[in-house]
């Protein structure tokens, strides 16, 4: 029988496994910066968590199940709405502004391509309780400065309020079910399918237009002055646009002006209400997005009060794939510092003992386990890329003295028993 993991999944060895955790410990370096704490949530939830709001996309790609009491569980295909359940459950009269992130693995049944797959993960943040735009703006900023301190190069950052789209349907009836559907074909780029539904809806020919247009505009600042323009009879989206406008004057402040305004931003998810926004990164071809985002009123939903929240969360797997095509380097930490080896057997429970102390003052160490003969220890050593051979031998030890060989460089001295460990202590933090 050949085992095989489920289609969609992976598994991530050595090496992958310590770029990972590079990117992942230098976003959580970011987003603590900012003030944001870590929280973990279950990977199962009750499934009407995630079938009150998330969009019909979301909702289709569950992975539900009943467990042994009967109970409609579901792997969770995102963390916003996980979140905002704990605060309903134990933060309601946290203070606030509250900054929460997360580092987690979710679960969507997608058809699995380079980029999609059904076990991936997110690292995200949602801050509760803020004010718009002045919250946006400093998410916005926080996304970028994580990217940045990644050197990730050439990602795009878009940006968009619903509130446009939405205000101009408001104003001409249509209910928020099939604004919802027009979101949703709205986010799939299926400008034929959107056609098609708004004549359905019998929109007012220059609604429609209007919409049309505005989906597919994008630009700098400039644009606002002509969106104005174009929305003039319509009070609700125009203060919508005027949001946006304080938001980009706003990310200046921040330090950020490298953005785009993209108004044919959906989001997949239906609970988004105003600001949005998505990062691209070209070079990954269909699966892009590798960071979307914005302001959202699951709380309300959910049966709290009114709390306006704003949160994004990047695509770990395609931000992993970002920088690789990138090739930007993650520089790769090495496995252990030093390799300890007797020169002889008998050396051995010498050995064991020498490599628990430096183990114990902090030095990442490995111990020949397996009885090779020298020259394959070294070969090992060296392939597991120690910068420390500690070599034992019985008459050494008995002037109470070892060797340290320098792997870079070759070069082999007797040092003291007792100062080893300050010596190699010295050389690893001067090689840093
Ligand atoms: P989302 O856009 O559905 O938003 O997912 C966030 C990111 O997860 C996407 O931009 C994408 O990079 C990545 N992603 C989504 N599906 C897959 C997949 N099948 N394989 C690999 N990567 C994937 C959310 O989930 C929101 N909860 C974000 C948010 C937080 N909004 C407010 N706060």
């Amino acid at each position: 029988m050949e085992l095989q993991k489920p289609r969609g999944t992976r598994d991530f060895l050595f090496k992958e496994m310590k770029e990972r955790k590079l990117v992942e410990n230098t976003m959580r370096k970011v987003f603590e910066t900012y003030g944001y704490q870590e929280i973990k949530t279950p990977i199962f939830e009750d499934l009407s968590l995630f079938t009150l709001k998330s969009g019909e996309g979301i909702i289709e790609e569950i992975y539900h199940f009943q467990d042994k009491g009967g109970r409609d569980l579901a792997l969770r295909p995102e963390l916003t709405a996980p979140v905002a359940r704990i605060y309903l459950n134990e933060l309601q009269k946290a203070a606030k502004p509250l900054k929460m992130y997360y580092f987690g693995s979710c679960f969507r049944y997608e058809r699995p391509q380079a980029g999609r797959f059904r076990q991936f993960w997110q690292m995200g943040c949602e801050l509760i309780g803020g004010k718009s735009p002045d919250s946006e703006a400093e998410i916005i900023a926080m996304a970028a400065h994580c990217l940045e301190e990644l050197k990730l190069k050439d990602y795009q950052i878009h940006l968009g309020n619903l509130g446009i789209l939405r205000g101009i349907l408001s104003q001409d009836s249509v209910s928020a079910d099939q604004q919802d559907q027009i979101m949703a074909l709205i986010d799939k780029g299926d400008v034929e399918e959107l056609k098609k539904l708004l004549g359905d809806l019998k929109l007012p020919e220059n609604s429609k237009n209007i919409l049309l247009k505005l989906v597919g505009m994008r630009g700098h600042q400039d644009i606002i002055d002509k969106v104005k323009n174009i929305i003039k009879d319509f009070p609700d989206a125009l203060e919508s646009l005027e949001e946006l406008e304080t938001l980009l004057e706003m990310l200046e402040a921040f330090g950020f002006a490298d953005y785009t305004v993209n108004l044919g931003i959906a989001r997949g998810l239906d609970y988004y209400t105003g600001t949005v926004f998505e990062i691209y990164v070209e070079g990954l071809g269909a699966q892009k997005q590798i960071s979307g985002g914005g302001t959202y009123n699951l709380i309300e939903i959910f049966g709290g009060e009114k709390v306006e929240s704003t949160g994004f969360a990047f695509g770990f797997d395609r931000v992993m794939g970002a920088l690789k095509i990138q090739e930007t380097s993650t520089q790769v930490e090495r496995r252990v510092d030093v390799f300890v080896t007797p020169i002889s057997s008998e050396m051995k429970l010498h050995a064991f003992e020498i490599a628990q102390n430096l183990r114990k003052s902090g030095i990442s160490t490995d111990v020949e386990l397996v009885g090779r003969k020298l020259k394959k220890t070294l070969s090992f050593a060296s392939n597991s890329g120690a910068r420390f051979v500690v070599l034992i031998g019985a008459r050494e030890l008995e002037e109470n003295k070892l060797t340290i060989k320098d792997m870079e460089s070759g070069d082999q001295e007797q040092v003291p028993l007792e100062m080893v460990k300050d010596i190699l202590l010295d050389r690893i933090n001067n090689k840093e």
